[in-house]
């Protein structure tokens, strides 16, 4: 069933283990990730950026899309559908209003008191319709479609606390060294942070830029309250390099189903690797 993420990641963190938040990039990607969740019996988020959302022609499209494939595949597990790096309360409330279970509001560039002013806005009306709220704190490094950082800020558990204290969320992101598109070198995880974090607040965390993050330190950070991890990058270079070798192997193939479906396995595989990392298999 479509569901908030808010009871997955609660459970998650009682239990020693993360959902894996998998972002949708087009059909492949939703087909993918449900038949990886269903088969693993595993809880699974999907994340829409705004970006992708526009992509594939908006949010009721992807709403509709999501909804006939879970009733094509006759669904068990809990998916919850999730805007990922909201960029204003507007965008939030479309999304809500076209049949998102969650929401992220990121508001991470602004001063404190604007991000809390915003964040307040949007779980208010969330909160009404069911829906779950995760919020950011700090920079995660990289880009991720509109979302570009040009340095890593690592969040002040103090702001945190006051963050989460102020506006109900149900989850909260803080940024500690983690990074969107793969790692230059080993990723630094502030864990002395997220320790901090995770005696000061008491609500699941989550981990963005999973792509590229050693098993030792996933299994850390979900020890230290990590219920959520979004992967993104780590799918989409396992389409890309199939249908890379797919073409490259048979230049005279055209039948897009021919290449986009062994792409669509690779995504597979790789979420349910995930899943078996994260822990989250066989706990729907
Ligand atoms: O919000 C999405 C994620 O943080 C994805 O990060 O592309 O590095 O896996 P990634
Ligand atoms: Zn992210």
């Amino acid at each position: 069933p479509l569901v908030s993420m808010k009871e997955m990641l609660e459970k998650g963190k009682e239990n020693g283990y993360a959902v894996g938040q998998f972002n949708l990039n087009n059909l492949e990607y939703g087909q993918a990730i449900l038949q990886a969740a269903e088969e693993e019996k595993s809880p699974v988020i999907i994340g829409v950026s705004e970006g992708a959302a526009r992509y594939m022609g908006g949010f009721n499209v992807v709403v509709a899309m999501v909804k006939s494939l879970m009733e094509a595949y006759g669904t068990t597990v809990p998916v919850a559908i999730h805007l990922d790096h909201g960029s204003s309360f507007a965008k939030c409330a479309e999304a809500i209003h076209a049949g998102f279970t969650s929401v992220m509001i990121d508001a991470s560039h602004d001063p404190l008191e604007e991000n809390i002013a915003v964040t307040k806005k949007v779980v208010e009306l969330a909160h009404i319709h069911g829906v779950s709220v995760e919020a950011e704190l700090g920079t995660v490094g990289g880009q991720e479609d509109d979302v570009v950082a040009d340095g890593v800020i690592y969040a002040d558990p103090k702001e945190c606390k006051k963050l989460v204290d102020a506006t109900g969320i149900d989850c909260l992101a803080p940024a500690l060294g983690s990074v969107h598109g793969p790692y230059k070198g080993e990723p630094n995880l502030g864990f002395k942070e997220m320790e901090e974090i995770l005696n000061t607040v008491e609500l699941p965390l989550v981990l963005h830029g999973g792509t590229g993050i050693p098993t030792k330190d996933i299994q850390r950070a979900v020890s230290l309250g990590t219920a959520k991890i979004n992967v993104n990058t780590e799918n989409q270079i396992a389409q890309a390099n199939k249908v890379r070798e797919v073409l490259n192997e048979n230049p005279d193939l055209y039948d897009p189903r021919k290449y986009l479906g062994p792409g669509k396995d690779a995504i597979k595989e790789t979420v349910i690797g995930k899943m078996r990392e994260f822990g989250s298999s066989q706990k729907a």
